[in-house]
């Protein structure tokens, strides 16, 4: 075998996917013939279910950019997709068995490559999976890698990862990734919306998190995302917002280096903190 599986974050259970296909840098040729017609008939119910969910809810620069995933009927064949993600952004996705160990993920991102797991949830845990799936991957995370700002700002992410990484901060970093790439929300002309992935692939968190009055949201402060712990297993406790992928990626522009030392003499907060310096975002 070519590499050692992850045990991801707090999770005792050993991952799933078979490791055995991955080359040196974790990804894998996408087994697209092994999908069985329930694994397509999966698909095909996930993305009809949240493709319904998205209007009012989902960042403009996602609904725009989803029909570029192509098929909806079916798990769509990776390289199809790159046909098209290529000449938009200059990013490309690449199959890999499930989660992956952190620096070879920040390489990844670094190099405009994004890995999508290839298996598919099972029908038993349609409604939730802890674990991200083709479904979570494919559809909460491609569309916006069609956006060049949004774009831009993952390769960044993965190039400041990798620094992050030699400093022993990257899972400091880890929680902006979070709270950003996965659960993001941001404040559009129309009113709030989600642009997390987590948030986007998920028919109970969408809703919640950008419109429940006991949802607690605060504009993005790095400092305070960075020390704030997150939830796998449960709603997010705390959203952080943005105004715009420009924003987002001017702030991620400076050197973390004295940021982590600041993070780290602050200490860490809980997942439902509310502290003096934050900035609610209170609904329209
Ligand atoms: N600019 C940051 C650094 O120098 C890295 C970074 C980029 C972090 C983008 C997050 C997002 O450390
Ligand atoms: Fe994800």
């Amino acid at each position: 075998m070519a590499v050692e599986p992850v045990v991801y974050g707090a999770s005792e259970r050993p991952p799933r996917g078979d490791y055995s296909r991955a080359r040196d840098d974790y990804t894998c040729p996408q087994n697209w013939s092994a999908y069985t017609e329930a694994d397509h008939d999966t698909y095909r119910r996930l993305y009809e279910r949240q493709s319904a969910l998205l209007p009012g809810l989902a960042a403009q620069a996602f609904v725009d950019a989803l029909p570029a995933l192509g098929v909806r009927d079916r798990i769509p064949r990776f390289d199809e997709i790159n046909e098209r993600l290529r000449p938009a952004t200059g990013w490309e996705i690449v199959a890999v068995p499930g989660l992956i160990p952190e620096r070879p993920f920040f390489d990844l991102l670094a190099h405009r490559r994004f890995p999508v797991t290839d298996w598919i949830r099972t029908p038993q845990e349609f409604d939730y999976i802890v674990e991200p799936d083709v479904f979570h991957d494919l559809f909460g995370h491609v569309p916006l890698l069609f956006n060049p700002v949004f774009a831009d700002y993952v390769q960044r992410y993965g190039q400041g990862g990798l620094k992050a990484h030699d400093l022993g901060a990257g899972e400091l970093l880890s929680r902006l990734y979070w709270y950003t790439i996965e659960f993001g929300l941001i404040r559009e002309p129309q009113g709030l919306r989600a642009y997390g992935a987590g948030i986007l692939s998920s028919s109970g968190e969408l809703r919640h998190s950008v419109t429940s009055p006991r949802a607690r949201r605060i504009a993005l402060d790095l400092v305070r995302c960075m020390r704030t712990r997150y939830k796998i297993d449960d709603y997010q406790a705390t959203y952080f917002v943005i105004d715009s992928f420009e924003q987002l990626f001017d702030m991620t522009a400076p050197d973390f280096t004295p940021i982590y030392d600041t993070v780290r003499a602050l200490g860490e907060l809980p997942a439902d903190a509310s502290i003096a310096s934050d900035s609610p975002i209170t609904l329209g």
